[in-house]
């Protein structure tokens, strides 16, 4: 089977980037994990991806000088990295910055966002402090497209997991936390696979053998 060259954007801890490791090394997701990237020098993910052997870019976002149009600017430098190193497939795992058209356009439908609620519900900061202010019974995490509106793609899978009476941010993040470690790889290893597919914003899922 074909390996899928993948690069990684990621602002903070890591865990799911960890989790992606994780499979690639044992051999469950078809892919190669060709760079992380991160906007944030001391991002314990850039540690986790060094201590893998694997390429690592701190992309400062102060060294922009393009006052007017910053996003722009800062998305072309990333979509240099991405190209030094071919990544087919871009993910964004705890990747703060919104993206802009730059890296839009170019990674259409090629670029996938984990978020901790079951979108369209809780889009943006905070989904776990939202769920909790809207006394959910029923959370969980989703995984889309990357598109222009924040939170909007197409979704690709999503999980479900309870919040519990006395629940705190903490203890809700990590329960969804799990789920979502599981849930990225599942789908790379889908979009690997060329089991993904998109009609009229609406992903559709091959199932079965491929030829
Ligand atoms: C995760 O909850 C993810 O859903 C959200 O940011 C968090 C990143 O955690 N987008 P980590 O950096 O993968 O540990």
């Amino acid at each position: 089977m074909r390996v899928i060259r993948v690069g990684i954007l990621a602002s903070g801890r890591g865990r799911n980037l960890q989790a992606i490791i994780d499979e690639v090394e044992a051999g469950t997701v078809p892919a190669e994990i060709v760079v992380v990237i991160s906007d944030n020098h001391k991002a314990p993910a850039l540690e986790r991806a060094r201590l893998h052997g694997l390429a690592t870019v701190f992309l400062d976002p102060k060294s922009v000088t393009d006052a007017a149009h910053p996003r722009q600017a800062y998305d072309r430098k990333l979509l240099q990295a991405l190209n030094r190193y071919q990544a087919e497939l871009v993910i964004l795992a705890g990747y703060m910055r919104i993206v802009s058209s730059v890296l839009l356009d170019a990674y259409a439908l090629r670029m996938m966002n984990i978020h901790p609620s079951l979108l369209p519900s809780f889009p943006g900061l905070r989904a776990q402090q939202q769920a909790l202010d809207h006394g959910v019974r029923i959370s969980g995490c989703t995984v889309h497209f990357v598109t222009e509106g924040v939170d909007e793609g197409p979704i690709i899978l999503q999980r479900a997991v309870p919040v519990h009476e006395g629940d705190t941010v903490e203890t809700l993040s990590e329960r969804i936390l799990n789920e979502e470690c599981q849930l990225l790889p599942q789908a790379i290893r889908l979009f690997a696979e060329g089991r993904l597919h998109v009609t009229g914003g609406t992903v559709h899922i091959r199932t079965g053998k491929l030829a």
